[in-house]
Order: C-alpha cells, then structure tokens, then sequence
C-alpha cells in the first residue's frame, strides 16, 4: 500500500510544530487582537484558552478585555458590579495607569485588564479625543515590557474600540466558526485591516485564521475549513478547535479549559494552537 501523509483537519498534511523554546526573561510584549465583527465565534474563548496556553510555555500574558459586555472578565470570575477600575476609566482618565487596573487573572502567568459595560461609553466618548484611534496603544504602552504577550479580545464590530485594538496591535488572530457565511465575513474584516495597515499602523499583520466548533464528522466543516485555505493560504492555522460541550461548563467554572479539563481534546488544541502560534511569532517572543 503506497504511504500517505496523514492530512489534518483543514486538508493539507500535518506540518512538524516545533516545541516553543524556554524564555529567560519577558518582555517586550508582541500584542496581538482576537478579531471577528461577528458574535459567537469563539474570541473571548480563544482570548482564556490561548492565554492559559502560552502562560504554560512560560510566556507571561496580560489580557484585555475590549468588549462593554465584559465576557472576558465574568469567564475569568469576576463580578461585572465589583471592579474597581476597568479598561474604561484606563482609556478616559488621565491619571490611570495600566499597573492601576490589572487584575489577578485567577490563571498563573495570566494577568487581566478587566472591562463592563462603562467601556460602551468609550466608543462615544473617544469620537471627541485628539488621536481617538491611538488611545489603546497609548495607554498599553507602559506594560509592554513586563508581558511576553498581550492579547486583546474584541467586541464584535469593526468600530471605534476595535479600530483602538488593530492599531494597538502588530498581529491579528481571526477565530471563526465553520460556516459558509464565515468567509463573506473574513473579507470585510481584511479590507478593515487594511485600512488601519495603510492609515495608522504599518506594521500590523495577521497572524492567523483559526478554525473554531469545527465537527469532523460534517462533510459542512471540512469544505469550509477546505475553501477557507483556498482563499487564504497559509494564514489559516493548521489547529482547529473543535465543537464540544465542555467550553460551556468552563465558564461556569471561571477557568481556562486547560486547567478545568487538563487532559481534554480541546486543552490539547488549545496547547497545539500556541506552539502553532509561537512557530509563527518572531524567535523572541
Ligand atoms: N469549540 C467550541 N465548542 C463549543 N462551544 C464553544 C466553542 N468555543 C466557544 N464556544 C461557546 O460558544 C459561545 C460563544 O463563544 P465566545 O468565545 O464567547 O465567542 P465570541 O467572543 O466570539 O462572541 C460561548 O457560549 C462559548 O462557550
Ligand atoms: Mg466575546
């Protein structure tokens, strides 16, 4: 029988993910935003689980959370009428600095920038700031050193706070979920990226497409997974994550996946997505 490379989930063959090299010391952080204008497609899961992922690699991480409806932060168990200072009154008020709102994450090497509600009044308010789409970075600047990674989970629109986001970030991780309407979804996003590449931040990039509540078993996500790679290439992650009941019982938790079902399929995706995402960074983050 002729031997056959054995194909991974997205059709193409498996490539060797080299294991991620130790660090010595942190910093400087590469940020990087979780982006997809479309709801329910596993960013603020992908934010958790790749952040508790790299953090065991030893990568130091902070987390912002860049959406008013906070799920980030509740994921993480916190209480949405309980904080003190969010990413809110970091962007608005100018005596707030970074080390002022970041909070334990619950997850060892994981630190947060929590954010609720008050962050909608943001996207109003910053209309009216002199470099109003520069504010993000401006303010994340200062904890640039003592982070390996900062990952900013976004809302879901292209608007004001995302735009924040793009130009705070130099990469870009696009989950979505397999589904034909996901595609028509991956363009408008990329004509955003472009836009804010061209315009206010020469340096961003996409990291990566990942696949997530993929399901093997339907000839639906393979072909998608399938057309995604036709239309993208190498930026879509070799990783999918795929659909499983277990995430839902990770939230109640307020844990990562990686620590609430340690030895689970979604656990190792979610390792396998940062070594993927690692291999991909420049060698010193
Ligand atoms: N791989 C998966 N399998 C099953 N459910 C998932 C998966 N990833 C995320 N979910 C669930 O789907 C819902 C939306 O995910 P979420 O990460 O909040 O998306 P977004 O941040 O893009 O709105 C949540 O209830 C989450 O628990
Ligand atoms: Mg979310």
């Amino acid at each position: 029988m002729a031997e056959r490379a054995e194909l991974g989930p997205t059709g193409r063959p498996w490539p060797v993910i080299p294991e991620p090299r130790p660090v010595t010391h942190h910093g400087p952080a590469r940020v990087v935003a979780m982006c997809n204008q479309k709801g329910g497609v596993g960013k603020t899961t992908s934010t958790i689980n790749l952040g508790a992922a790299l953090a065991e690699f030893g990568r130091k991480v902070l987390l912002v959370d860049f959406d008013p409806q906070g799920s980030l932060s509740v994921g993480l168990g916190l209480n949405p009428h309980d904080m003190e200072l969010t990413v809110y009154n970091l962007l608005m008020e100018k005596d707030v600095t970074v080390d002022e709102v970041i909070v334990d994450s619950g997850i060892e090497g994981v630190d947060l920038v929590p954010a609720n509600i008050d962050l909608s009044a943001a996207e109003v308010q910053l209309v009216h700031e002199v470099a109003r789409e520069q504010t993000l970075q401006r303010v994340l600047r200062p904890a640039l050193a003592h982070y390996d990674v900062i990952l900013i989970d976004c809302q879901p629109s292209l608007g004001l706070l995302t735009v924040n986001a793009l130009t705070a970030s130099r990469g870009v991780i696009v989950p979505l979920e397999c589904e034909y309407f996901a595609l028509r979804g991956v363009a408008l996003l990329k004509s955003t990226i472009d836009k804010v590449q061209e315009r206010l931040n020469p340096d961003l990039e996409v990291d990566g497409l990942l696949g997530t509540m993929f399901d093997g078993r339907t000839l639906h996500s393979r072909e998608v997974m399938e057309r995604l790679v036709q239309a993208w290439g190498d930026a879509v992650f070799h990783t999918v994550i795929r659909r499983t009941v277990k995430f839902s019982d990770s939230t109640v938790a307020g844990e990562p996946i990686t620590s609430y079902a340690d030895s689970s399929r979604a656990a190792h995706e979610y390792r396998q997505l940062a070594k993927e995402v690692l291999g991909r960074w420049p060698h010193d983050v």
